[in-house]
């Protein structure tokens, strides 16, 4: 088994994306960011806002129906503070969707008010849709747009047919053209990416894991880990871990606590949103 530290990234085809991305990106008129609020800068990709430079961003903290709703305020208002418009998006039950439309239709009223002047009637605004793989992007374009015909562009420089979803009259949206990767070679990222389940965990330890992710919780939400599990706080994670095992009657031969079956039960309760609803990454925390 590898340690935490040796999950292995895929080789990563971000020359291609980066390309794509920028191809298509003539096309558009604002690029919706998708990242999941449990932690939202791990879910970046670190390239993306070079690529992007200069066009409207917005964007999207999905899956808010698994953050804790106070940390996710205060992602949207610090990245209020770095101009950054941010919205929060539950995809599965499509509550903020609604207000993700009339953000961008705000974000890019000027440009709308002139198709409209102009009497440029069924121009739409154009949003390229991006993200990691696994944030949501097919359920967000799911929930929100249907199926137009794949276009061939006709312009230079763009050689690809893309694949367009209308949400209405006034608003589409275009699929990631390329894919995008999270930070490679960040332990930190590459652990809250496998708490999560963004990344497959089967490769690590799931010991050390849930070690690291007790480690990672105990501080701000040792109350949730109590009302699951019946522990307390302990500055030794893996007695919290042990303590898990025995309140749940988890015991190996020898009458040893089973710590790898309850690893597992606490990676597979977190991801499952059982232990609660558990932000991972704040603001003030200098995620890098
Ligand atoms: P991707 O295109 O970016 O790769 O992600 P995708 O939409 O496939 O979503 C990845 C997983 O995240 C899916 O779960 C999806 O249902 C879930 N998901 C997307 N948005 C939300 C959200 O706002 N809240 C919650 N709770 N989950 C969300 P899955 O287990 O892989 O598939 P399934 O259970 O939906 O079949």
């Amino acid at each position: 088994m590898r340690n935490t530290a040796d999950i292995q990234w895929f080789p990563g085809h971000m020359a291609k994306a980066r390309r794509k991305i920028a191809e298509s990106l003539k096309l558009c008129d604002a690029v919706a960011e998708i990242v999941d609020s449990r932690i939202p800068v791990s879910s970046r990709n670190p390239e993306l806002a070079g690529i992007i430079a200069g066009k409207p961003l917005i964007l999207i903290l999905n899956k808010c129906d698994m953050a804790d709703e106070k940390a996710t305020e205060s992602w949207i208002k610090h990245y209020a503070s770095l101009g950054i418009t941010a919205v929060a998006l539950d995809c599965r039950s499509g509550k903020g969707i609604e207000r993700f439309k009339t953000t961008v239709k705000t974000l890019l009223k000027d440009k709308l008010d002139r198709y409209r002047e102009k009497g440029m009637v069924g121009k739409t605004l154009k949003i390229m849709v991006v993200g990691i793989p696994n944030v949501g992007k097919s359920t967000f374009i799911n929930k929100l747009g249907r199926v137009t015909k794949a276009k061939t562009e006709n312009r230079p420089g763009v050689t690809r047919a893309n694949q367009w979803f209308a949400v209405d009259k006034e608003l589409e949206l275009l699929d990631t053209p390329g894919v995008l990767w999270p930070k490679f070679d960040d332990r930190t990222v590459g652990e809250h990416l496998a708490f999560t389940g963004a990344v497959k965990d089967d490769i690590v330890d799931p010991e050390d894991l849930a070690v690291r992710l007790i480690e990672c919780i105990k501080y701000r939400e040792m109350d949730k880990l109590t009302e699951r599990y019946g522990v307390e706080f302990s500055e030794d994670s893996y007695e919290i871990l042990c303590n898990i095992a025995k309140r749940r009657g988890m015991m190996a031969r020898g009458g040893e606590a089973d710590t790898v079956r309850a690893s597992k039960t606490v990676l597979e309760e977190f991801k499952n949103c059982k232990i609660g609803k558990i932000t991972l990454e704040h603001p003030e925390m200098q995620v890098k």
